[in-house]
């Protein structure tokens, strides 16, 4: 089909699509052009009920979704370039956002090359934008591993319709000689007009009892409400498929979750406290600090863990009577799970209470920057608190962002 022919299609016949020409048309696609020829980018076919009616779900119930007898769900894909690197001793570093924005570009052009090709066999398709709009679900669905983000949904289909070609805004809209041209009110007013007058779009406007076909757009199609509560949704999915830190990172500030979720990842950092050896559990919530419980690496007054063991959970439990108490459960050399129980009767309480106080500033997502200041402004009552001070402060330290990370002469101190 000639592009200027082209539209959207939403309803499909009965008749299959077989795995022959959709085969054919993914590795024609796949000539599009890939950055450094890498091809970061997966495609999740789609055809059992089951996981239709899943993905449906995800994508606000578009009837679409369970009437086409495929769906595409194409992913920005680090993880096999990353696996592949770690695989032939090369040292990725691709958990990051210009990574993302790679792959996503990666994804969205090999998206459109299909299109393209599938609409010239005849084929009927629609985009469907709502991939980004719930991530999670659709990553849940299809069991997407870390450093795979889905970024377009495509139903594919025979069409069973015709509808009417959508209009386009004239060049002008879009085109730009040698420099970006402000839009003052008259060319704004050139670009929309023949849109604002179609009778379909007048239709639209009265309908739904609006001035403009502007506020349609902003009133009721794409809020500031909905756009900014499903922003915060894809940051947070984005963090936890290891694209984002969950700080630093153009000023992303991870969500307040004011409710502790019973079980936390959490860091174990050893750290030095005048000449004894201390140990930090640093609860973790989308990858950034939000408690913190310290003491002795020693068995009678503290707890003394595998020297190996760096990572665990920290898991809120309450007893019959409804007393609260915190474990630490970690995985042994041999995949045996251990839990040491009552992490705060094994501790100083009078550590505790201050290391409560941390947890409280890092509950609520100060910049770690700021609580490292904050801790290290404390004059405590003897030199072994400040100097313990000292050794969280530097712990906090590890989860600076990059960019705020400084080289520090004490750094051996922690241990991992
Ligand atoms: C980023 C993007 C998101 C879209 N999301 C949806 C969607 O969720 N549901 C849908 O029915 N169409 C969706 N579409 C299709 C557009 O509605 C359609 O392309 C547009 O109205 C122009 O119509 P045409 O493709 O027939 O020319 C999307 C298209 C794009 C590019």
């Amino acid at each position: 089909m000639n592009i200027r022919g082209r539209r959207t299609i939403r309803k499909y016949t009965q008749q299959p699509v077989g795995d022959e020409l959709l085969n054919r048309l993914i590795e024609d696609a796949s000539r599009t052009q890939t950055m450094g020829n890498l091809q970061l980018y997966s495609v999740v076919v789609t055809r059992s009920a089951e996981k239709k009616e899943q993905l449906a779900s995800a994508h606000f119930s578009q009837p679409m979704v369970k009437e086409a007898p495929v769906v595409l769900t194409v992913c920005a894909d680090f993880r096999r370039t990353t696996d592949w690197c770690l695989q032939r001793q090369a040292s990725p570093g691709y958990d990051n956002a210009l990574s993302f924005l790679n792959a996503a570009t990666d994804a969205l052009l090999f998206c459109q090359t299909f299109c393209c090709l599938a609409e010239e066999e005849g084929l009927g398709i629609c985009f469907l934008g709502t991939t980004i709009y719930q991530p999670q679900a659709i990553i849940d669905a299809l069991e997407l591993p870390e450093l795979v983000f889905p970024v377009a949904t495509l139903t594919v289909g025979w069409p069973a319709e015709q509808p009417p070609q959508t209009d386009r805004l004239p060049l002008q809209a879009i085109v730009h000689q040698e420099t970006y041209q402000s839009f003052g009110p008259e060319r704004i007013d050139e670009c929309y007009a023949v849109r604002e007058s179609l009778p379909e779009n007048r239709h639209f406007v009265e309908i739904n009892g609006k001035e403009t076909l502007a506020q349609v757009f902003t009133d009721l199609r794409y809020t500031r409400k909905d756009n900014e509560a499903m922003s915060e949704g894809l940051l947070a999915t984005l963090v936890r498929q290891k694209f984002l830190k969950a700080t630093g990172l153009l000023g992303v500030v991870p969500a307040v979750v004011e409710r502790r979720p019973e079980i936390l990842e959490c860091d174990v950092v050893r750290f030095q406290n005048k000449k004894e050896k201390w140990v930090a559990f640093v609860g973790l919530l989308d990858g950034s600090p939000y408690e913190i419980f310290t003491g002795l690496q020693d068995d009678e007054e503290g707890i003394a863990i595998p020297k190996s063991v760096s990572k665990g959970f920290v898991i809120k439990h309450y007893d019959r009577d409804g007393q609260k108490r915190y474990d630490f459960q970690f995985v042994n050399k041999r995949g045996y799970k251990t839990t040491i129980e009552g992490l705060s009767e094994r501790f100083n309480p009078k550590y505790w209470d201050y290391a409560k106080l941390i947890s409280g500033v890092l509950r609520y997502r100060m910049p770690i920057d700021h609580v490292i200041r904050l801790i290290t402004s404390l004059q405590l009552e003897n030199d072994t608190i400040n100097s313990w001070t000292t050794g969280v402060a530097r712990v906090l330290k590890k989860y600076l962002p990059d960019a705020q990370q400084t080289p520090d002469e004490e750094e051996e101190k922690v241990e991992n």
